[in-house]
């Protein structure tokens, strides 16, 4: 096996924190700017935490071309609050767009063709083409340093959940008309058009 520690360079331990850690959910994090205007970007470090309180954390890097803090966490340590957007295949494009880095206060539901959508719980906007929101408030967040490659922890609760009925299917979501996008490595998205089952061997079954 290659083997290497992980004091070097942060661009090659990132290259394989994304090379391994696959497939991996995307968080399209929508947060209001300073001016009322909407923000937008897609996080592939995410993950859910917690089912009751519901919890969901994602991870902004500082940006490796600025040095800054990026501008999601700067919205959310202002507002306290955010939404989370799911992906489905229909609108990757349009998610990706949202990566651009515009200069702060650009719109970003304008630029990627996106319809902003009224919240019911926050003030942050909904994004009309994604199929699934989660509404949260800020929780907490553990930063781990100010360079480029140092990475933040942000943790919301989701006080609020928004599922296109047609996902539906006795009550769960389906994922066939979800059709859910994940992120790979490097220019890579991945499908979920081809899955396998397992039995489940916990005691406790929640079903999907
Ligand atoms: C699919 C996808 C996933 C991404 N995941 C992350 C991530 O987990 N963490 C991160 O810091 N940047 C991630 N990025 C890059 C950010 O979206 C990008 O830096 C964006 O400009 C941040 O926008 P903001 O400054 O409006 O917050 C990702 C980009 C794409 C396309």
């Amino acid at each position: 096996m290659k083997s290497f520690d992980t004091s070097g360079d942060f661009k090659d331990n990132y290259k394989f924190l994304i090379g391994s850690i696959l497939p991996r959910p995307i968080a399209v994090v929508s947060t209001l700017n300073e001016d009322g205007t909407n923000n937008v970007a897609p996080f592939s470090f995410f993950t859910g935490v917690s089912a009751k309180p519901m919890i969901v954390a994602f991870c902004p890097l500082i940006r490796s071309s600025t040095g800054e803090i990026k501008d999601t966490p700067r919205n959310i340590f202002r507002e306290k609050e955010f939404v989370i957007n799911f992906v489905s295949q229909p609108i990757v494009d349009k998610v990706n767009q949202t990566s651009a880095e515009l200069a702060y206060g650009e719109d970003e539901f304008l630029h990627a063709g996106l319809t902003p959508l009224d919240s019911e719980k926050v003030k942050a906007r909904r994004i009309k083409e994604s199929p699934i929101h989660f509404e949260c408030l800020y929780r907490d967040h553990l930063s781990y340093g100010d360079e480029p490659g140092c990475g933040q922890i942000i943790t919301g609760e989701v006080i609020k959940v928004h599922i296109a009925e047609e996902l539906l299917d006795s009550g769960r979501i389906d994922t066939d008309k979800f059709q859910p996008v994940g992120r790979g490595a490097g220019n890579d998205w991945i499908l979920s058009d081809h899955r396998i089952q397992l039995d489940r061997l916990m005691k406790a079954q929640i079903q999907k």
